[in-house]
């Protein structure tokens, strides 16, 4: 049953249209908190509608309403708790465990199916960098789909972040395949120049501003580099693209862009998009 047709009876005709479609499930069936976007005009039935959440779904123990954007390095939201409870659980993923507490950390269980798309392209005995990793879940994904993979150096500002991924690593018994490290992007990747055969630059709002570090970080054997950005329409690549030519001009790496991809929405006629970058 969909959440509009459990909580209509209880909502003025002329505010259906815009009860959530949907809401983001982070957790198992050990425990699960729900996410959710209600409008200003439905402040009178969030309660009604973070019930009817949780009886669509017996895991859920909490229910948080979004206020907001993301916000600040850590790039998080701000929750009013409209059903307490705890908030850190254990995601499951294409057989893999995610813990995390998504008040604390970033996290979104939307990009899934961006992380496989990634670990399919990654071949064995590779070196990865994985920038702006906050609790691992790309480099879980990696080993998960290409257990060769040499190693996997993940960066993380968010202290809080950087423990739920060294706690991560431990339960799905990939100690040894990726190394956790606290720190600043910009600092740490000064240690991996010319030492990497894939970077990850999962940051959207800003991986533009370290792109040079991370064509730098590619081996001169050559290597990919996934860079991630916002893309407006109507050129919804074209901003992206142009700073990837200037970028590699000015760090003089020759680079080819081998893959678009828009990950997903991100606001009105914008989205998160992806960049998949061959240097040579
Ligand atoms: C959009 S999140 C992506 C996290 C993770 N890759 C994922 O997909 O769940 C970006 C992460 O980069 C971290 N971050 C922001 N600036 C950073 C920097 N300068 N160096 C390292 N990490 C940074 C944030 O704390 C946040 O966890």
């Amino acid at each position: 049953m969909r959440l509009k047709d459990l909580v209509k009876d209880k909502i003025p005709p002329e505010l259906h249209q815009l009860i959530p479609t949907s809401f983001d499930i982070v957790g198992s069936r050990q425990g699960a908190v729900a996410i959710v976007e209600i409008p200003e005009e439905l402040e009178p039935y969030k309660h009604i509608i973070a019930e009817a959440i949780m009886k669509m779904n017996k895991h859920v123990r909490a229910v948080l309403r979004r206020v907001g954007g993301r916000k600040g390095a850590y790039r998080l939201y701000d929750y009013e708790v409209l059903i307490p409870g705890p908030t850190e659980v254990i995601h499951k993923e294409h057989g893999y465990l995610i813990k995390v507490d998504p008040v604390k950390v970033y996290f979104s269980p939307r990009d899934h199916s961006d992380r496989i798309d990634i670990a399919q392209q990654v071949e064995p005995g590779e070196a990865v960098l994985y920038l702006f990793a906050g609790v691992g879940p790309y480099a879980i994904a990696i080993c998960k789909i290409q257990p060769a993979v040499r190693i996997i150096h993940a960066v993380e500002l968010n202290p809080v972040a950087v423990n739920y991924m060294i706690e991560n690593v431990r339960i799905n018994k990939l100690k040894g395949k990726i190394v956790p490290i606290e720190g600043d992007a910009r600092v740490v990747s000064k240690h991996f120049y010319y030492k990497s055969d894939r970077v990850i630059m999962t940051l959207p709002l800003g991986a533009h501003e370290y792109l040079e570090d991370g064509l730098l970080c590619i081996s001169r054997r050559g290597g990919i580099v996934h860079f991630y950005h916002i893309g407006k329409e109507p050129d919804i690549f074209g901003e992206a693209e142009k700073i990837v030519y200037e970028t590699a001009q000015r760090v003089k790496r020759e680079v080819e862009i081998i893959r678009r991809k828009i990950v997903r929405d991100y606001a009105p006629r914008m989205y998160k998009i992806r960049l998949d970058i061959y240097v040579k």
